[in-house]
């Protein structure tokens, strides 16, 4: 056994958003067999439970015992799908850094933290869910993984496939893919296809290669790869000590987060670790937001757009995850906003003033929750934890085009050297 639990795990159970079907859960589908609506996977918890996996994750921390001890996923594996099973493919996943930031808390009149979710290992948030899918993979005997990205699910996948033995492909949009998560794709030994078209188009295509049953699709249509998303609040609210925040901010795409937060919340409140559960603010990029149009017109339905944004990463027009994350949005009294391109790169900068650097799609949600204080949703005191999903070396490119030129010095002309850092 992968690990010697003295607790028993919750049970779980996968329904259809669409029909209400219960469907079975090994593995989960990330479509109904019976309509083809999108499937949820939600757990049993009590707060009976929610005590010993608060004690224990906290105990793991403290004095890892077991491999997965230093997992920020499997700390948690009584409550994450598959931790009752071995072989797990972990690489060190989670135990992000939770950062105050100060300045820009301060400004805003709140208590303002980022879950750095760039400290990953391969510096991207999607790690925490790839582990938990990429396990179940591993068991069931699959060869091949598949996936559609803007880059960062790729570059997971590529990293965790190699380190399991599996073989991964990956369609990307072509040329719409940021340098150091193309490098990453690549470097971790991926079969790489582009398609010229949108992440949405590729994203069709990989749909329908994985009905073959000989591949899991590991995008987070998959459902046991939003369970280990969940684990990005869970280590939030430890971080917090359990206290109360008002708001929970990050940004918006495949709309895999948002589901995976309203289960989070959900299911801290089942397991007597939250008494008041925060609001949850998706952002979307104004170029790429159809659940923001959505959300404007009572959620009801989502209108596909043709994407554009600088925020690569959630350059997306038409999100699968869309009836999970609708009900993650009602159930919290949550709302989804939209910011420009011009907002997310003064966010992303001004991050910088506070010594934290991200991607641009992770800047989206300081933009977001910017774009609340203004309106005073927001108010002054409130304790309010922006998710940053991505490291900021993924997108080099976004941040040369916006320096200022360099001089240039001859070599060893110390004194025009001098005068140019005005010393
Ligand atoms: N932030 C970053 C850095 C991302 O890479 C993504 C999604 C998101 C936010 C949006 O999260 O899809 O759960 O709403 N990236 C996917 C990818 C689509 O292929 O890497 P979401």
């Amino acid at each position: 056994m992968a690990n010697s639990s003295p607790v028993v795990p919750s049970s779980r159970v996968v329904r259809c958003l669409a029909c209400g079907s219960t469907v079975d859960e090994t593995p989960p589908p990330d479509v109904c067999p019976f309509c083809g609506g999108l499937p949820e996977l939600r757990h049993q918890l009590t707060p009976e439970l929610g005590n010993k996996v608060r004690d224990l994750a906290a105990e793991r921390r403290k004095n890892p015992e077991h491999p997965l001890d230093r997992s920020g996923v499997w700390r948690f594996r009584e409550i994450v799908y598959g931790g009752e099973h071995s072989p797990i493919a972990t690489l060190g996943e989670g135990g992000t850094r939770l950062i105050r930031l100060m300045q820009i808390g301060d400004e805003m009149g709140i208590e303002l933290h980022a879950k750095h979710e760039g400290d990953n290992p391969t510096g991207s948030f999607k790690d925490r869910g790839m582990t938990v899918v990429m396990s179940d993979a591993v068991r069931r005997g699959s060869r091949v993984v598949l996936c559609a990205s803007t880059g960062n699910t790729s570059a997971s996948a590529a990293a965790y496939a190699t380190s399991s033995g599996l073989k991964a492909g990956v369609v990307l949009p072509k040329g719409q893919v940021a340098l150091g998560k193309l490098a990453q794709t690549l470097f971790f030994g991926a079969q790489l296809l582009e398609v010229d078209g949108s992440f949405d188009d590729a994203m069709h295509l990989v749909r329908e290669l994985s009905q073959d049953p000989r591949v899991t699709l590991v995008n987070s249509a998959n459902p046991i790869r939003l369970d280990g998303q969940r684990t990005i609040v869970f280590e939030a609210f430890e971080q917090l000590g359990y206290e109360a925040v008002d708001w929970l901010v990050f940004p918006a795409g495949n709309l895999g987060n948002c589901s995976a937060f309203g289960w989070a919340v959900d299911d801290m409140v089942n397991l007597g670790w939250l008494d008041r559960p925060p609001r949850l603010a998706a952002v979307q990029a104004a170029g790429a937001a159809p659940f923001h149009a959505s959300f404007e017109q009572g959620l009801e339905k989502l209108e596909r757009v043709q994407p554009e944004t600088v925020a690569t990463a959630i350059r997306i027009g038409n999100p699968v995850s869309f009836p999970r994350a609708r009900l993650s949005i009602e159930k919290t009294d949550g709302v989804v906003l939209s910011v420009t391109d011009e907002q997310i790169l003064e966010a992303q900068r001004r991050l910088a003033r506070d010594g934290v650097g991200c991607e641009p799609a992770s800047a989206a949600s300081l933009a977001g929750l910017q774009q609340l204080c203004d309106r005073g949703e927001v108010t002054p005191g409130d304790r309010v934890v922006l998710v940053l999903t991505g490291h900021l070396l993924k997108d080099p490119q976004a941040l040369l085009s916006q320096n200022p030129t360099v001089q240039q010095v001859p070599a060893g002309e110390v004194e025009a050297a001098a005068q140019h850092l005005g010393l």
